[in-house]
């Protein structure tokens, strides 16, 4: 309960300081399209369940829309849409610690990309998994978002009535796969083994990244609407918030981003150019 009151308070000043709502909007873009920045996550034709097959497109048709709402919502403030720093960028980082540790399985980035993905059981529990954790951590923000946007931000509000919904729909059924798969009597005690350690690094790597988004927003005098108080109440929650988890793993983050389909954000440049 207190965690959700401190998020709120977070998002109603990030909501009402103009700079730090578009930061917000950008890394929620760059989230939203995830699967067209890295090819290695958008391999739906390499599962061999249809039913399974069908529901991973069926979410990146529904991701699909959302990026484009989101792509609109900076359009419309005149703002370009840009790769936020990848320090902040939470799915490539997850991603990143997911290889490191390697709960992702791959040597090199090309076994994450090749056709042989799937062949091994842990990538695929690990993508579904990825994707309800992930999940799981925006809906709760999409929801807080959403109701502030209300009163503060119409526009804003109308994209996350639309995404809100769908999101509900993706939690329950990447949920569903997830534990199906950890059910399984020959392979699930060992997937169950990997959903903790997994678990236990995106703990780290959703505090990490959100004590490095609450230092940017300090750093580059981002929260324009805060009290010079809930300013040193932010710094202090960003240092209580990063101690102790480590640090973000940058090189493999890095190596991940040289396979972003750059057009995801070029494309949207030229229309701003162009509108
Ligand atoms: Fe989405
Ligand atoms: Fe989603």
């Amino acid at each position: 309960m207190l965690k959700r009151r401190v998020t709120t308070w977070i998002y109603r000043l990030v909501i009402e300081s103009p700079r730090a709502h578009e930061l917000m909007l950008q890394l929620y873009t760059g989230s939203e399209g995830f699967h067209h920045r890295f090819p290695w996550f958008n391999r739906p034709e390499l599962v061999d369940d249809p039913e399974l097959q069908l529901l991973m497109r069926q979410h990146f048709a529904d991701e699909d829309n959302h990026a484009k709402y989101f792509k609109l919502a900076l359009t419309l403030r005149g703002n370009p849409v840009s790769p936020t720093p990848i320090e902040l960028d939470y799915l490539l980082v997850l991603a990143a610690g997911f290889w490191d540790a390697k709960i992702l399985v791959g040597e090199t980035i090309e076994e994450l990309t090749s056709e042989k993905l799937f062949t091994i059981r842990q990538n695929l529990f690990v993508q579904l998994a990825f994707k309800d954790l992930s999940e799981k951590k925006a809906i709760d923000e999409f929801h807080i978002w959403r109701d502030l946007a209300k009163t503060r931000e119409p526009e804003t509000y109308a994209i996350l009535k639309r995404v809100v919904e769908d999101e509900d729909w993706h939690v329950k059924i990447f949920d569903e796969q997830v534990h199906k798969m950890m059910a399984d009597p020959v392979h699930g005690p060992e997937l169950r083994g990997v959903y903790k350690r997994l678990v236990k690094e995106a703990r780290r790597l959703s505090d990490r990244t959100g004590s490095n988004f609450l230092h940017h927003l300090l750093d580059h005098g981002l929260l324009t609407a805060a009290k010079p108080w809930e300013l040193r109440l932010v710094r202090l929650l960003a240092t209580l918030q990063g101690a102790g988890k480590g640090v973000v793993p940058l090189a493999s983050a890095k190596l991940l981003a040289t396979l972003e389909d750059k057009g995801f954000f070029d494309r949207h440049s030229e229309i701003v150019k162009t509108a």
